[in-house]
């Protein structure tokens, strides 16, 4: 089974052919972020109107990479949901065109399976069952995953996501957007222990996060340290050592519920998806401690941890394998809980 799969949810177009025998076989990728950088964050009508400028060369140039021609493709999948509207819209439309009139069947795949089955484009893959920690702008939760379509929600934030929080909390250090590169590279400039922030949620009886708090801590400090809160005021030294202590505070929590919810399942896998999953200081200390209780822990490539076309095509892939699909009507769902996906699908 051959799938092109489409990623639109957001500010990245990624397209990809995904082969049930060879794996992922080409792969391109746009990402919008110097366009939405200028408005400090994504825009989603502009989101909307780059990703149909992209997405025909992208096909065009993925489609080439993998000496295939429209011709030789199987099936066609889309990110369905949750995510902007009316970029969701773009991917679906074109696959479900594309579908149409190749006479191909086309599948919507919700947008979190293709990142917690990420690690899937990865040789040798990680057995099932295995723990996830989803990590990106939107998300910041705890999945039990026992194969594909079936997935347990062990946690949740119950306020920002954690790379949220990295991105309010860089803008508050007058990082640029988004922040979350930035904040880690300033960072490793810091010192340990410099100044103290809350570990929220830490001491929890749950899997949940928290990571509103820890914004408005930074909030205040660099109100109370710089004149109007213009982090300008502030010496590049004690932005780094602030910059520091919020990763260390983040990376505390994710890795201590982490383990939580490895205890918890009595799975000894830990996979990692999501942008947050490529701070080095989170790779750093999950392996450390994960592999000091005789567990293992698994990272998408980088370039699969956040959004791409590879893990769509994946799991368009997989599904298209046992699932019949009907017309081509479609609909995209902005929301979208992933637990209705709950039916199991047999994995060849
Ligand atoms: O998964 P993703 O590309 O997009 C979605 O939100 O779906 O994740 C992007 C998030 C952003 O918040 C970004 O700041 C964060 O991941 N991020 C990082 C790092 N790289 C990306 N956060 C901390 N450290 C990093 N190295
Ligand atoms: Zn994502």
């Amino acid at each position: 089974m051959r799938v092109l799969g489409f990623e639109t949810s957001c500010d990245e177009t990624g397209v990809a052919v995904y082969d049930t025998e060879r794996g992922l076989v080409a792969h391109a990728l746009h990402s919008q972020v110097a366009m939405h950088a200028a408005y400090g964050g994504v825009v989603p009508e502009l989101a909307s109107r780059d990703h149909v400028q992209r997405v025909v060369p992208l096909t065009e140039r993925t489609l080439a990479e993998a000496g295939l021609t429209l011709a030789d493709l199987d099936g066609i999948a889309y990110t369905q949901g949750p995510g902007l509207a009316g970029a969701l819209l773009v991917g679906a439309g074109v696959a479900t065109a594309l579908g149409y009139a190749l006479g191909k069947p086309v599948i919507g795949v919700h947008h979190l399976e293709g990142h917690l089955l990420s690690p899937l484009l990865d040789d040798p893959k990680p057995a099932f069952p295995f723990v996830a920690l989803l990590v990106s702008g939107g998300h910041s939760q705890l999945f039990e995953v026992e194969g594909v379509g079936r997935y347990r929600l062990l946690g949740d934030t119950q306020d920002d996501a954690a790379g949220e929080a990295f991105d309010k909390t860089a803008k508050l250090l007058g990082l640029a957007y988004p922040g979350g590169p930035a904040l880690a590279k300033l960072a490793s400039n810091g010192r340990d222990g410099a100044i103290k922030l809350p570990r929220p949620m830490l001491t929890s009886n749950n899997l949940d996060f928290s990571f509103s708090g820890l914004k408005t801590a930074v909030l205040t400090l660099v109100r109370r340290e710089a004149q109007g809160g213009d982090p300008s005021a502030l010496p590049e030294a004690r932005k780094a050592d602030i910059a520091r202590e919020f990763q260390a505070a983040i990376v505390d929590v994710l890795v201590a519920k982490s383990i939580a919810a490895i205890d918890a399942t009595g799975h000894r896998r830990l996979i990692v998806a999501g942008g947050v999953g490529a701070n080095v200081e989170l790779r750093e200390r999950l392996r450390a401690e994960i592999g000091r209780r005789g567990g293992a822990v698994f990272f998408p490539d980088p370039a699969f941890c956040t959004d791409n076309g590879a893990m769509i095509a994946l799991v368009g892939a997989l599904r298209l394998e046992t699932t019949h699909v009907g017309d081509y009507r479609f609909t995209v769902k902005p929301r979208w809980p992933l637990e209705e996906l709950n039916a199991p699908v047999s994995l060849r």
